[in-house]
């Protein structure tokens, strides 16, 4: 007899708290109309207290789910709740995707394979950089640490205000990675092929920094994770000092490619059209 589960349509959540912001309803939810998957995608809001009685459910088939997104503040929980995290996730200590598989609820990171694949598209090369400079040691830069490293980047200089953190993730992240305080910005900026940021600064019109990408290496990209606004105050002053740029909102959009294909069935693609609702959703101008 066949098992219910098999014959519905199957259904994706994203949890978080809060949720009501998130954009990944509209991402799964384009695709699942451009490509006429029959499937649904759910904001489902979950507080710390709810979202392990919502991994059990998830676990025991009773949620009806075969999967989906996590977001802040449930990462780091996730991924100590699922069966089978993969080694991204493991390394990171932080799952953003989650689906069942024979039973089993694995959970993976697709935030650092979200980073590259934007790169990859938007400024090819990216990873021949010799040496690479990351601004920030919070949650958001892990994945991207994580990624740089992964491509082959034999330098990594992580830079962060509270230099404690960024040595605990040199630490973390092995040989390649070099921690430093924000004073070493000039020095380790000098002759890097490629400058991400991963703080908050700028976000939402908040505090920034003064930048001085001329010391860089010739075609030296300045990319940066933040993409509300669309172009921050880092890429705003690495284009008038006439560096190439690239912005944070590919990211959300590619590391959501892996997630939808498993739950789904079929790879979908980043294209223009859903670049822009996000733009729009954001409510800056492209
Ligand atoms: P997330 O998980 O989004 O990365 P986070 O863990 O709060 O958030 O980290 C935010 C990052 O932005 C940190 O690297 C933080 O530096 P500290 O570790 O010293 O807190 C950085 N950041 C935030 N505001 C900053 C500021 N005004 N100047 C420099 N760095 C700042």
């Amino acid at each position: 007899m066949a098992d219910s589960r098999e014959t519905r349509a199957p259904a994706a959540f994203v949890t978080g708290w809060p949720i009501k912001h998130s954009r990944s309803p509209i991402i799964h939810r384009y695709w699942l109309e451009q490509y006429a998957v029959a499937g649904s995608y759910a904001a489902v809001p979950a507080t710390e207290e709810d979202f392990p009685s919502f991994i059990a459910s998830l676990k025991d088939g009773s949620g009806g789910y075969v999967g989906g997104n996590v977001t802040i503040p449930h990462k780091e929980t996730a991924f100590r709740l699922a069966d089978r995290p993969d080694a991204l996730a493991e390394e990171l200590g932080a799952a953003n995707t989650l689906f069942l598989q024979n039973g089993e609820l694995h959970a993976t990171n697709t935030d650092g394979y979200g980073f590259a694949a934007n790169l990859d598209e938007r400024h090819a090369d990216w990873d021949k950089a010799d040496r690479a400079v990351i601004l920030g040691a919070g949650g958001a830069s892990r994945a991207v640490i994580q990624a740089v490293r992964d491509r082959g980047v034999g330098e990594i200089h992580v830079v962060n205000r509270t230099f404690s953190r960024a040595k605990e993730l040199a630490d973390r992240f092995g040989a390649a990675i070099h921690a430093h305080a924000m004073a070493a910005l000039p020095e380790v900026m000098t002759g890097a092929g490629l400058f991400i940021n991963t703080t908050s600064l700028g976000m939402d019109g908040g505090d920034t920094i003064d930048l001085d990408f001329s010391v860089m290496a010739r075609g030296a990209l300045v990319t940066d994770i933040v993409y509300v606004p669309l172009e921050t105050p880092v890429l705003k002053q690495a284009r008038m000092q006439g560096y190439a740029t690239a912005d944070g909102l590919g990211m959300l959009l590619h590391q959501a490619v892996p997630g939808f294909e498993k739950w789904f069935g079929h790879r979908p693609a980043v294209d223009e059209r859903l670049r822009s609702l996000i733009v729009d959703d954001i409510g800056s101008v492209p």
